[in-house]
């Protein structure tokens, strides 16, 4: 099996806050090669994770199977896919961002259900290479609190972090739907 693009090891802050979030039904957003969504089925989330890479899936397949976990995987164009009304307990949004898809993912979530999610801003761009080149792609400042101001927030950071040996700049929430 190659190469994970982003390793096999959990995203630090899922890591960190697994404690705080509502077992039940899980979907990881964009959930790559799963290595967060492997990490979630381990602590006891029923994950489906939706990528529209099969590459991707087929990996993160493979690492539930060696981990001995099992995730359903959904080979979907988030762009035209529709979240189940209220299905889900957790979201989780891990380095994808798609603007148009908040409200599908609010609207996903069973309420008292919560939203994980964790991206790079825009100051990221001055710190290196990694990660994506577009504007879009980044979050401005305030801009993810805002997005879930109608939510409860539980949990919110933004700045520049140095984890896992790398310096970052993210913003990291996780907040309940009232
Ligand atoms: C940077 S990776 C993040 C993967 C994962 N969330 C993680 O943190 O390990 C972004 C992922 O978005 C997926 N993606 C990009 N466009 C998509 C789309 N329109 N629908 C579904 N997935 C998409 C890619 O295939 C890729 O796996």
């Amino acid at each position: 099996m190659k190469e994970f693009a982003l390793g096999k090891e959990p995203n630090a802050f899922l890591k960190k806050h697994i404690h705080l979030l509502p077992k039940g039904k899980a979907l990881d957003i964009a959930a790559g090669e799963g290595r967060n969504a492997v990490f979630m089925a381990e602590h006891g989330f029923d994950v489906d994770a939706a990528d529209i890479s099969e590459k991707g899936l087929k990996k993160a397949q493979a690492l539930a199977r060696e981990k001995g976990v099992r995730i359903n995987t959904f080979l979907i164009d988030l762009d035209q896919y529709q979240i189940e009304k209220e299905r889900y307990d957790l979201i989780a949004n891990f380095y994808f961002l798609k603007r148009r898809l908040i409200a599908r993912i609010k609207k996903g979530l069973k309420k008292g259900g919560k939203v994980i999610f964790e991206t790079y801003l825009l100051e990221h761009r001055t710190l290196g290479t990694e990660g994506p080149k577009q504007a879009k792609y980044f979050l401005k400042p305030n801009e993810l609190i805002r997005l879930f101001k109608n939510f409860r927030i539980l949990f919110y950071r933004e700045g520049i972090f140095r984890e896992g040996g790398k310096r970052k700049a993210v913003a990291s929430l996780i907040a309940e739907k009232r």
